[in-house]
């Protein structure tokens, strides 16, 4: 160690042990203690000048990877200089060290950087896109995802993630769909609750987890006509009830931190906005962690229109309650001036360093800087065989089958001859979807090779691209013809290419792009059966397929192992069970479309001054929830054990499923509700409640809810959040269209 780190060390713990006389803080596990928390945040603060305060409040991208318009030259020197206290978009267990030792060793305090990366869907290990993980409606699996991501991300060097998204998404046309959890607050909210516990673990001090960030706040999903980044204008009563909820669900896990969102909600842009940071994340909730803007956030405040300069965005963010600037370098040049000239005070700046310095606390780093940066962990754990298993089965778990005609699917192992067909059938590079973090695709398993692992020796695998993904190129349809002319039956796999969705990723169609749809024609032609395996971020316009085609799998983008998963399920190794977290439409004029809407005074009917559109029905294609399986589920009536429900009980809800088919599967079963008259309108349906059930060939399961006066609650007319007494109707079913209802009073006492 250096002569100047050694000191710089020493004074941190020196200031440490004067308040503690013990030096616990440089020896052991960070203390829980929140007393002993403050007072070593305060001992560091106390050694700290304005400049290099401020340095903790910078976080700039490596430029390792990049995430974002900009990259910064020079970062090195910023990190030597003590000019910035976070890093992102960098790991390895080597590289991330290296620039640590340039905070720890080079700089005059030696203050620990935090390595912060999108480690959204899995680190090495690619888990399937949000969007697809969600339709496993399996909280335990996806809580354990997030797990092993953050298992092998810190042991590349990371403490913290930019995940998950929880942005509600009910518009297809957003690329950003693929990274969320889909259009439903409940779900998303379970799912909130979930990737936090995953990710944070029980102890930020431990050297396998990571500061987990809640992203992105708020509204994002809600971008005007899909278009990313763009204006949101809604109701505080539909920011409440919709889009804040799962935030809040964060925040009660403990969710380490925040980042703002590119939009701007009502005329002022989310990054500057204090209604969303102070009052309601700080004030209302009561949140304890740090906010970090996203990639330039402050300095779109520019042409947002609300800054007239850079200088300006800085105090409007800073005032906002945005205690970190993600690479726009706005806090580091304008907030001394901002300080001197009084537009910002020191106490709003040492609030943020705090708030940040707590977490490097919180994360061991000032105990030990490295305990991140393990080659042998990292060796020994990234892509292991554990990950690859878990791979595989969340794989399974996220397929959805749309459509099994005659039960044509699964397929016989041991069927003659195959024809495999399309740019996704023996594709690599797209298996991983956007935002696949470190995610190597030469690591994918394709699913070409998924299926030779698993037919018969005998099986005759016949293959031909037969278009491209996006392209006008018909010239390999005949040779998609000809190999499904000499084969039994035909595997078409197609869809978008993995950065047709994310970030920046949005399409005004939502079709099968390119000539995919006329290279389904001219294989139809043959009067081959064929099944169509999709792989893509967003729900598709499906109309045409779901007539034509008499089998059609979702598997979205699958990960590291989707071909074997894939593989499993077309053969029928495996039972799909995965269900819709989001709603398909019958054609993009349909967007957005969820299935909690409102009924309108003129609900749809006959009569032609209804609500409806002159060429295709209201109704969706596939509805939220919705999801076939090998077997087939009988749902008995709702049963309820009362008609009445007060503020003090619960009503107990059950049905019985059967599993009326040959073979054994998993069922979503799902419960939502409808207040049938209040103060202001609710929604049709609303989903409350969900049991993922196993049932053998002629199994009955009783599946019972329990609903209480929470479960009723909404904003009434004044704000209030209350439940108004009158009629509820319970509806549980297969999805959100399928199901079966009774009604209950609430009652007040
Ligand atoms: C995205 C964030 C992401 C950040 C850092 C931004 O462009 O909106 O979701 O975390 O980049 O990569």
């Amino acid at each position: 160690m250096e002569k100047k780190n050694r000191i710089s060390l020493n004074i941190i713990c020196a200031a440490i042990i004067m308040l503690f006389v013990s030096a616990s803080a440089c020896t052991q596990q960070p203390s829980d203690d929140d007393a002993q928390l403050e007072a070593k945040v305060d001992s560091v603060m106390s050694l700290m000048t304005m400049e290099e305060k401020i340095g903790q409040m910078t976080l700039y991208t490596s430029g390792f990877d990049q995430t974002g318009p900009t990259v910064r030259e020079g970062y090195k020197e910023d990190i030597r200089a003590g000019r910035v206290g976070a890093i992102f978009n960098a790991y390895g267990a080597e590289f991330n060290r290296s620039l640590q030792e340039m905070a720890v060793e080079e700089t005059r305090l030696g203050i620990p950087l935090i390595f912060g990366y999108d480690v959204v869907h899995g680190h090495k290990t690619i888990f399937p896109i949000p969007l697809g993980e969600t339709a496993s409606w399996d909280m335990d699996l996806m809580q354990q995802t997030a797990r092993v991501a953050a298992v092998e991300a810190s042991a590349q060097g990371l403490h913290w993630t930019f995940a998950p998204m929880i942005d509600i998404s009910r518009d297809a046309r957003w690329g950003r769909i693929a990274e969320s959890a889909g259009e439903d607050t409940y779900l998303t909210s379970k799912v909130s609750r979930a990737k936090v516990r995953g990710f944070q673990g029980t102890d930020l001090g431990a050297n396998n987890t990571l500061v987990s960030t809640a992203k992105h706040f708020v509204a994002y999903g809600a971008a005007k006509a899909g278009r990313d980044y763009h204006t949101v204008d809604m109701s505080d009563r539909t920011l409440r009830e919709v889009y804040l909820p799962p935030f809040k669900a964060a925040v009660e896990e403990g969710v380490g931190s925040f980042m703002t969102a590119f939009n701007e909600i009502g005329g002022v842009p989310a990054t500057a906005s204090e209604y969303l940071f102070t009052d309601i994340l700080r004030g209302e909730w009561d949140f304890d962690g740090f906010v970090v803007s996203d990639y330039t956030a402050v300095n779109e405040l520019i042409p947002h229109g609300v800054a007239a300069d850079s200088a300006e965005a800085g105090a409007l963010a800073l005032k906002a309650g945005v205690d970190m600037d993600m690479q726009g370098a706005i806090y580091h040049k304008h907030l001394p001036d901002l300080l001197e000239e009084g537009v910002v005070s020191e106490d709003q700046i040492n609030e943020a360093v705090r708030r940040i310095l707590r977490y490097k606390f919180k994360l061991g780093l000032f105990e030990d800087p490295y305990r991140y940066s393990d080659t042998e962990r990292e060796d020994e754990l990234v892509l292991n065989e554990e990950h690859l298993d878990l791979a595989e089965e969340t794989a399974q778990e996220s397929i959805v089958l749309l459509k099994n005609n005659d039960n044509v699917l699964p397929l016989d192992e041991n069927i003659g001859s195959l024809a495999l067909i399309g740019p996704l059938a023996d594709n690599q590079r797209e298996l991983i979807g956007s935002w696949s973090a470190a995610g190597d695709y030469t690591d994918a398993v394709t699913l070409r090779k998924g299926i030779e692992n698993v037919v018969s020796s005998g099986t005759e695998i016949n293959y031909a691209k037969g278009a491209d993904i996006n392209s006008d190129d018909r010239s390999g349809f005949s040779e998609a013809v000809q190999v499904a002319n000499r084969s039994d039956v035909v595997v078409m796999a197609l869809g978008e290419a993995a950065n047709m969705s994310g970030e920046a990723a949005s399409r005004s169609e939502i079709d099968l792009p390119g000539v995919q749809q006329d290279l389904i024609r001219e294989v139809l032609k043959t009067g081959k059966t064929v099944i169509l395996v999709l792989m893509n971020g967003r729900p598709l316009d499906l109309t045409w397929e779901d007539e034509n085609v008499p089998a059609i799998l979702e598997t979205w983008f699958a990960g590291t192992q989707a071909g074997p998963a894939i593989a499993d399920i077309l053969f029928g190794d495996d039972n799909p069970s995965g269900k819709l977290p989001v709603t398909f439409p019958r054609s993009v004029g349909q967007v957005p479309i969820h299935y909690d809407m409102k009924n309108t005074g003129r609900p749809m009917s006959e009569n032609k001054y209804t609500s409806k559109y002159l060429d295709i029905p209201n109704s969706p294609l596939y509805p939220f929830g919705y999801g076939l399986s090998y077997t087939s589920f009988e749902y008995s009536d709702v049963n309820l054990d009362k008609t009445e429900l007060t503020a003090s009980d619960s009503l107990a809800v059950s049905v019985d499923v059967t599993n009326t088919g040959d073979v054994e599967g998993e069922e979503v079963v799902q419960l939502y509700i409808r207040d049938m008259t209040a103060s202001v309108t609710r929604p049709v349906k609303e989903l409350k409640d969900f049991k993922k059930i196993a049932l053998a060939p002629g199994e009955t399961s009783e599946v019972t809810f329990y609903l209480s006066h929470e479960d009723l609650e909404f904003y009434d007319i004044d704000m209030n959040w209350t439940v108004e007494p009158g009629e509820f109707k319970v509806f549980v079913g297969t999805n959100s269209r399928d199901v079966n209802d009774a009604s209950f009073e609430y009652v007040t006492q």
